[in-house]
C-alpha cells in the first residue's frame, strides 16, 4: 500500500503519494521523539496506536462538520488523506495550564484556562517552534486574515468536541496542538491527533497518559498509549 512514492518524513511519519494527485498515504511509524528531536526511540505498536486513535478521532470531528484531510483507514498504521497544502503553524489549544505555559509564564499548573488559551507557534525546530502574535502571522504571509479567523473558530469547536468525547472515558483534555492546511482553497484539519499531540491526564488520577510519559519517563509509554486507545476505540 505504501508503494508510492515517498513525499515526506516527519519525525513520526511518512507520507506516500496516492494515486490521485489530491489524495496521500500517511504512515504512521514507531519512532518517537521529544525535544525538538533531541530525545529518539522506537517503540513496537507506537505507530498503530496513533493511526487508530487519529483516523477515530477525524472520523468523529468531520461527522460534527469539522473539515479534515482524513478519507479512510488502510491499514492499523497508516489512512488516506487528502493532500493538503500544509501551513506552518502549530496551533495548541490549552484549558488546563501545563508544559512550556507553566515553565515560561508563572500560571501554576494545573489551574484551569476559562475561555481556553489558543496558541499559535511557526513550525520550525531548527528556531524550537517560536511562539507567533497576529502581527508576526499575518506579516510573514503564512495565512490571511480570514483564514485565521477561521483557523481560530474550528480550534475552538474541535476543543469542544475532543473535551466532550475524552470527559465520557474518564480523560480530562488539558491540551492538544493541531495543523491546519488549505484544499481547494478552504481550511482543513490535518497533521494527527494522538497521544503524542495532546496532553491527557487521568480524570480520577492525575497521571499522564500521553508523551509527557515518554518525555520525562514518568512509565511505560507504550503500556500508557495502549490504555488511551482501548478506552477510545472499544
Ligand atoms: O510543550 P507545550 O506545553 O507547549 O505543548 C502543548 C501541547 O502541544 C502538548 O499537548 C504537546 O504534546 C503538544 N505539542 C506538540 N508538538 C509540538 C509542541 C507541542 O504536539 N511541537
Amino acid at each position: 500500500m505504501n508503494s508510492g512514492e515517498l513525499l515526506y518524513s516527519g519525525k513520526a511519519k511518512s507520507i506516500y503519494a496516492a494515486e490521485g494527485d489530491d489524495e496521500a498515504i500517511m504512515v504512521f511509524r514507531d519512532d518517537i521523539t521529544a525535544f525538538d528531536g533531541g530525545k529518539k526511540d522506537t517503540l513496537s505498536r507506537k505507530g498503530s496506536f496513533n493511526s487508530r486513535v487519529s483516523g477515530f478521532l477525524f472520523d468523529y470531528l468531520g461527522k460534527a462538520g469539522i473539515k479534515t484531510h482524513f478519507v479512510e483507514m488502510v491499514n492499523d498504521t497508516s489512512m488516506r488523506v487528502r493532500r493538503l497544502e500544509m501551513i506552518p503553524l502549530e496551533v495548541i489549544v490549552r484549558n488546563i495550564a501545563a508544559g512550556s505555559l507553566v515553565r515560561n509564564y508563572p500560571f501554576r499548573e494545573g489551574t484551569p484556562l476559562s475561555p481556553p488559551i489558543i496558541v499559535m507557534d511557526y513550525k520550525d525546530d531548527a528556531r524550537h517552534d517560536p511562539m507567533l502574535n497576529d502581527d508576526i502571522i499575518l506579516a510573514l504571509g503564512l495565512v490571511n486574515a480570514d483564514e485565521l479567523e477561521t483557523i481560530r473558530q474550528m480550534a475552538r469547536k474541535i476543543n469542544d468536541l475532543l473535551i466532550a468525547l475524552f470527559d465520557e472515558v474518564g480523560i480530562t483534555l488539558v491540551d492538544f496542538k493541531i495543523e491546519f492546511g488549505r484544499y481547494n482553497g478552504e481550511i482543513y484539519l490535518g497533521d494527527e491527533i494522538s497521544m503524542d499531540s495532546m496532553r491527557l491526564w487521568d480524570t480520577s488520577t492525575g497521571e499522564s497518559l500521553d508523551k509527557d510519559v515518554y518525555r520525562f519517563e514518568k512509565g511505560d509509554v507504550m503500556d500508557v498509549y495502549r490504555r488511551v486507545a482501548e478506552k477510545i476505540l472499544d
